[in-house]
């Protein structure tokens, strides 16, 4: 993701600031495609199977992809915009996923200890730095005990956001309590404009 614009309010994106990017058709965070580390974590059998989350997912290349491989898979995201094209994807693609339009941080008791893996691919990173302490609590509470968050954390190097950078100590401090650290480690297939950005993480939640 480049940069989003300046003049944008500097404490954080609201769910119109972001629906305003998908009414222009501006969607710069957007890969086209499954992002590959993510790809490579499921073919080295790292990601298992079962229930997935994708929080922020967008028009869900994730979504698509690993609803492919078998997985159950719920993608979340809050805007007309995301969820629109994530549907006709699906539709286009004849895959079944779960399309859940709702603020992440509000999801209903029905998603609880429900999931054996959340994927992260660009949300953390979109949403303000204070929200990360409910983003951690939120992980818990939709994962099953010994359930993995995996993915990619983005290391922008920026004072501002979205994106906002994310620094190995970062996912050490807001992490280790809740969740052994099974993998933090400097992606090293990571595409070429975030090449050295990103941190490939893999997670496992601890029990209560
Ligand atoms: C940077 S985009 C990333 C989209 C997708 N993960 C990708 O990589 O193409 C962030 C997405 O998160 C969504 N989002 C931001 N805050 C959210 C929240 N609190 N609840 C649900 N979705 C949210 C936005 O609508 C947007 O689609």
């Amino acid at each position: 993701m480049t940069d989003l614009d300046e003049d944008k309010p500097k404490d954080g994106y609201q769910r119109e600031d972001w629906q305003e990017y998908y009414d222009q058709d501006d969607l710069r965070w957007d890969l086209g495609e499954v992002s590959p580390p993510l790809k490579r974590l499921w073919q080295e059998g790292v990601l298992g199977a079962g229930r997935m989350i994708i929080p922020g997912c967008g028009q869900g290349h994730e979504v698509l992809f690993f609803a492919e491989q078998g997985f159950e898979v719920t993608g979340v995201d809050y805007t007309d915009g995301g969820v629109g094209l994530l549907r006709n994807n699906l539709q286009k693609a004849g895959l079944k996923a779960q399309v859940v339009q709702s603020d992440f941080f509000e999801l209903d008791d029905s998603h609880h200890g429900h999931y054996d893996l959340l994927l992260e691919q660009t949300f953390f990173c979109a949403i303000h730095p204070r929200d990360r302490t409910r983003y951690v609590d939120m992980a818990r509470w939709l994962l099953k005990p010994g359930g993995l968050l995996a993915g990619l954390f983005y290391h922008t190097g920026e004072d501002d956001g979205p994106p906002y950078n994310t620094t190995q100590e970062d996912i050490q401090k807001n992490f280790s309590a809740g969740f052994e650290i099974v993998r933090l480690e400097k992606c090293d297939h990571s595409i070429e404009k975030r090449k050295d950005k990103e941190w490939l993480v893999v997670l496992c939640a601890r029990s209560a």
